[in-house]
C-alpha cells in the first residue's frame, strides 16, 4: 500500500522496509501490519493529543513523574511545548509499560522501540499466521474461560507488583492468540500507589475481565479478586507469588449482592450484543 505520512520517517530510516496493510484505525490511534526486514510487525501511529480528550488524560496522569519543574510548569500552561511534552510522556508510558510488564512475565507484546510517534510491536497472531482475535469476539468453553481467567487474574496481580494498573483493560483490550491472553492498549497506564483513582480502576479492570469470563463460566461472577489483591498490595503483602483465592470476607455483604446483580444485568445485556452480532453476521452472509 502507499506509505502512510506518519510512516514515512521510518521507512526512510530503514526500521520499516514495508507497510502491508492498515489494521484498524481505533480512536486513539492507527495500527498497520509492516515488514521490518524478515519479521512481520505491527505499527501504532498514536492520534494527535488534541483529537484525545485532556480532561481525561489529566486524571491518568497523576502521579506521573515528570523530568523537571520546567517540563511540569509548560505541561500546566498547555503551551505548545508542554503540549509535546504530555504526547511524549503519553507515548513512552505505553512503551515503558509493555517492557516492563513483559519482563514482569505478563503476556504483551514486545516492542521494538516508540520512534516519531509511532510504536513498532509484535504483531499478535494466531496459530494460522493471521492477526489475532480481540477476546469480545472469541467464544469459548466454560473450562477455557475459567483457565483464561485465572491466567487473567494472574497477569492482574504480577503488573499491580510491578505498580501498574491498565486502567482501560477490557475484552477489547485483550488478544487472544494460542497460548491464551494478550494485553495491549496502555498508554493510560496508571501509577498504582500515586494516582488517586487508581484503586477504582484497578477494580474496574479486574471487574471487566470477571464480567467477560463469567459470561461463559458464571461462577466466576461470584470471585472478588480486585478486593483480594488491593488489600494485599495496600499491606505491602502482594508478591509474584502470592497465592490468591478470589475470596473475599465481605462476601454476604447487602453491597455484594448489588454487584452480584449488576453482573448478571450486565451478562445479560451482553449476551443480547452478541446474539445481535451473530443475527448481523448471519444477515450479511
Ligand atoms: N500488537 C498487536 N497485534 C495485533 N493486533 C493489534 C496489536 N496492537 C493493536 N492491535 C489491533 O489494533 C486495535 C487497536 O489497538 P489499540 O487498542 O492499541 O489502540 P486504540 O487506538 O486505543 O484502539 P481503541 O480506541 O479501539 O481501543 C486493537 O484492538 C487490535 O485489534
Ligand atoms: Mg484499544
Amino acid at each position: 500500500m502507499k506509505i502512510p505520512k506518519r510512516l514515512r520517517p521510518l521507512v526512510e530510516d530503514g526500521l520499516i522496509d514495508e507497510v502491508i496493510s492498515r489494521l484498524m484505525s481505533g480512536k486513539e490511534a492507527d495500527v498497520y501490519i509492516v515488514r521490518c526486514g524478515d519479521s512481520i510487525r505491527c505499527a501504532k501511529v498514536y492520534k494527535d493529543a488534541v483529537k484525545r480528550s485532556f480532561k481525561k488524560a489529566a486524571q491518568y496522569q497523576e502521579g506521573r513523574k515528570v523530568r523537571s519543574g520546567r517540563q511540569a510548569r509548560a505541561m500546566q500552561k498547555s503551551s505548545n511545548y508542554g503540549r509535546q511534552q504530555q504526547e511524549e510522556i503519553w507515548q513512552n508510558a505505553e512503551v515503558d509499560a509493555l517492557s516492563r510488564l513483559g519482563r514482569a512475565g505478563v503476556r504483551v507484546p514486545e516492542t521494538f522501540g516508540c520512534v516519531d510517534g509511532v510504536l513498532l510491536m509484535e504483531l499478535v497472531t494466531d496459530g494460522d499466521g493471521d492477526v489475532a482475535p480481540r477476546l469480545g469476539d472469541v467464544m469459548m468453553s466454560e473450562e477455557q474461560a475459567i483457565e483464561d481467567h485465572n491466567l487473567m487474574m494472574h497477569y492482574i496481580m504480577l503488573m499491580l507488583c510491578e505498580g501498574i494498573v491498565h486502567g482501560d483493560l477490557s475484552e477489547f483490550n485483550v488478544l487472544v492468540d494460542d497460548d491464551g491472553p494478550v494485553i495491549i492498549d496502555l498508554p493510560q497506564a496508571v501509577n498504582a500507589a500515586a494516582n488517586n483513582s487508581a484503586q477504582e480502576m484497578f477494580a474496574r479492570d479486574v471487574n471487566n475481565m470477571r464480567r467477560y469470563y463469567g459470561s461463559f463460566a458464571p461462577a466466576l461472577l461470584r470471585t472478588q479478586y480486585a478486593k483480594e489483591m488491593w488489600a494485599l498490595f495496600e499491606e505491602g503483602n502482594l508478591t509474584p507469588g502470592s497465592t490468591l483465592s478470589g475470596d473475599f470476607g465481605d462476601r454476604n455483604d447487602s453491597a455484594d449482592v448489588d454487584s452480584v446483580l449488576e453482573e448478571i444485568k450486565a451478562v445479560m445485556q451482553e449476551e443480547q450484543a452478541r446474539q445481535e452480532r451473530i443475527r448481523e453476521a448471519v444477515e450479511e452472509a
